[in-house]
């Protein structure tokens, strides 16, 4: 493990040269890998599997660094895939034999469909239930941030739109092509709540209160009462779920 978390230091520090969002990712990055490791405990897995899960935590967003540097986004819309934009950084003169010496095809197939909604169909079990294991943490890792008051994001003292909330709770994932107003931008968050894919998952949100953290901040800002309203109806509806996954 080392070794890996010293080449990807190594190599994350070279990119911070171009601005400050370089070292936030890198520590997502570090938070997500925590995150995975801790979730594969509570899966049980053993720790020859959790190994993988370490690298492929590292590993996950690596085409983040090259996507920054020549686009200036992390929009893949607006510039490549990241998934396969890290594939190929890997692969170009195999450069991931710096992070693992075996099972190197499921890190690559990892990481190439982490970000993909739809899976492609040749994926093994195992790289499924990585896939899942990463997008759980990853997802766990943007609610941290959201929860922090100074990392708020930009609403307006409108309330969420009735078609984002009703997509919300039709447990869809809200987009940002989605969003009607500003406060809309708060379904992307909420829409998370009814997305994790494991049980374990929804015991870590049920110690760590993000949801609570979040919907107080906002609550904080806003001179909204619609809105208000709302974030108290969301956080009975979040909480009431949470729970729920808990128990089955
Ligand atoms: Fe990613």
């Amino acid at each position: 493990m080392n070794k890996a978390l010293e080449e990807f230091t190594r190599y994350t520090n070279s990119y911070l040269e171009y601005g400050d969002m370089i070292q936030n990712k890198i520590d997502h990055t570090l938070r997500v890998t925590d995150n995975a490791v801790s979730l594969s405990r509570k899966l049980n897995l053993s720790e020859d599997k959790i190994e993988i899960i370490r690298v492929i935590g590292l590993l996950h967003d690596i085409g983040r660094f090259e996507q920054w540097k020549n686009y200036h986004t992390f929009y893949d819309v607006d510039s490549i895939d990241h998934g396969n934009y890290g594939y190929e950084v890997l692969k170009k003169d195999n450069y991931i034999d710096k992070y693992i010496d075996n099972n190197q095809d499921t890190v690559l197939r990892v990481v190439k469909n982490h970000n993909k909604m739809d899976l492609p169909n040749d994926l093994t079990e195992e790289e499924v239930l990585f896939i899942k294991i990463i997008k759980d943490a990853d997802m766990l890792d943007i609610l941290y941030m959201r929860s922090i008051y100074e990392l708020k994001i930009k609403i307006e003292d409108k309330p969420m739109s009735k078609e984002v909330w009703d997509k919300v709770l039709e447990h869809k994932l809200i987009s940002k092509e989605d969003l009607i107003t500003l406060s809309d931008k708060l379904g992307i968050t909420f829409g998370f709540a009814f997305n994790f894919n494991f049980k374990e998952s929804y015991i870590i949100l049920k110690e760590r209160k993000y949801f609570d953290k979040i919907i107080d901040i906002y609550k904080d800002i806003t001179n909204n009462d619609e809105l208000k309203n709302q974030l108290e109806e969301m956080r009975n509806i979040i909480n009431n779920y949470i729970e729920e996954m808990t128990l089955c």
